[in-house]
């Protein structure tokens, strides 16, 4: 079959990836998708069978790290795009083992860079026509403070420069310009991609974007983020642990809408630009677990609330950022993006999800699926 482009999308058989890839495979048949992927603990290609076997669709296992072999899979696939998520992406695994960050999230992007570089240049029309699009994330730029300039008690209404109105437990908000200052391995290495990025696109000229964006939930996420953790651990009636007093905010965003924007971002975006995506959606923590503890409650049958007691605080996360908020006005007035669904909708279709797919936890939580692809995908 003729296709018109080939896309790598790397760290495809992840979480927010494999969204991406599901939503370029169904969309553009008339692009060939190549998801790249190492297949670590937090990789599932069982979260892709429903487009396996789809025309357009190749998995490579491979390391993003691996300069040799991601040169020769851009060139030997004539790759115009390159939509980049591989990277280790949890907060708690960097503060135990930072170099795997570095050597992932930093040596990782910096490999494909200079692989994508080199074969761009060595064609006749160049860098017309490509793309390095690099996923990045909001806690680059830190943390937010919980205050108001009139000593107004947070949350409280505020309305964005795209006119959206909302709640927030802040006056500041994170812009595209705001400086970066990353406090977690995961963020630093985070921040370190985004700047070679950024020093490719400035140095060679390669077409690159960078999208900063919030916190992402929905299904498929592994079950060491908050929300499919808890979700889990509420149905078994396990402890929540909740880390400090749970008064730390995050921007939450569907995982369907990010992917929305990755699309709308890497066809209509400009080279060289920055785009922050979120949903100015902000929550404390402690409320999030209310509200799953009602939800999973409710979709149980069992009486709402009744899992209160399962919350447990713990000792805080070290270096625990107090407060994300994204301000994805940009995107919005010049893109023309925005979210599809209300957090109350999405929570209520993630635990949903969640609870039907009891089979997808125990695999990915047991390890099993790992063995079972490593038998069938033993490298390129
Ligand atoms: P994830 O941990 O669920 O998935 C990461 C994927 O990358 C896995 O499939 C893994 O196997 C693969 N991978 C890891 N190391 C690799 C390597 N060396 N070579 C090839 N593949 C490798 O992550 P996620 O939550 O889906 O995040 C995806 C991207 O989005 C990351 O870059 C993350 O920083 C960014 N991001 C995540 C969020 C979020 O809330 N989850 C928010 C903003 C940005
Ligand atoms: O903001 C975007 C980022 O969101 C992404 O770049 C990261 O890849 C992604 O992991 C996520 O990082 P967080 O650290 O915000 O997500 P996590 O789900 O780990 O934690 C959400 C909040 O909940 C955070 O304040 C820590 C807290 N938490 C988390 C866990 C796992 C708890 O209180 N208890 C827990 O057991």
């Amino acid at each position: 079959m003729e296709f018109n482009r080939s896309i790598i999308i790397t760290g495809g058989a992840g979480f927010i990836g494999s969204h991406v890839v599901r939503l370029f495979v169904n969309k553009y048949p008339e692009y060939r998708i190549i998801n790249v992927d190492k297949l670590t603990y937090a990789g599932n290609l069982a979260n892709l069978k429903d487009i396996e076997d789809k025309p357009n669709y190749t998995f490579v296992k491979a390391d993003i790290c691996d300069f040799d072999a991601m040169s020769a899979l851009i060139r030997d696939e004539r790759v115009s795009g390159i939509i980049h998520l591989a990277a280790e992406s949890h907060v708690d695994r960097s503060i135990k083992d930072p170099f795997t960050f570095a050597r992932t999230n930093v040596m990782g992007t910096l490999s494909l860079l200079q692989a994508a570089r080199l074969y761009w240049e060595s064609l006749p029309e160049r860098y017309e026509g490509k793309l390095f699009y690099h996923i990045s994330t909001d806690e680059v730029y830190g943390a937010l403070q919980m205050t108001h300039p009139d000593g107004i008690e947070p949350p409280f209404t505020t309305t964005a420069s795209s006119g959206t109105h909302h709640l927030a437990y802040g006056d500041s908000f994170f812009l595209e310009s705001t400086p970066y200052s990353p406090h977690s391995p995961y963020s630093a290495a985070k921040a370190s991609s985004d700047h070679f990025v950024r020093a490719f696109h400035d140095t060679y000229g390669l077409p690159a974007i960078v999208t900063n964006c919030s916190n992402n939930y929905g299904p498929y996420q592994f079950p060491e983020k908050l929300i499919p953790l808890f979700i889990n651990n509420i149905r078994h009636r396990k402890p929540l642990p909740v880390y400090g007093r749970g008064e730390n905010v995050r921007d939450w965003l569907f995982v369907e809408d990010h992917a929305r924007a990755i699309d709308v971002i890497f066809h209509n975006g400009k080279p060289s630009e920055t785009y922050n995506i979120g949903g100015f959606n902000e929550w404390k923590n402690i409320d999030i677990v209310k509200v799953l503890i009602e939800t999973v409650d409710r979709a149980l049958g069992r009486a709402e609330g009744e899992d209160m007691d399962l919350i447990t605080y713990v000792t805080d996360r070290a270096g625990h950022d107090l407060r994300y908020a994204i301000d994805s006005s940009k995107l919005q007035k010049e893109l023309g993006w925005e979210p599809s669904l209300q957090f109350e909708e999405g929570i209520e279709k993630t635990v949903r999800w969640y609870l039907d797919h009891q089979e997808w936890l125990d695999e990915v939580t047991s390890g099993e699926y790992q063995k079972y692809y490593e038998n069938m995908y033993s490298g390129r």
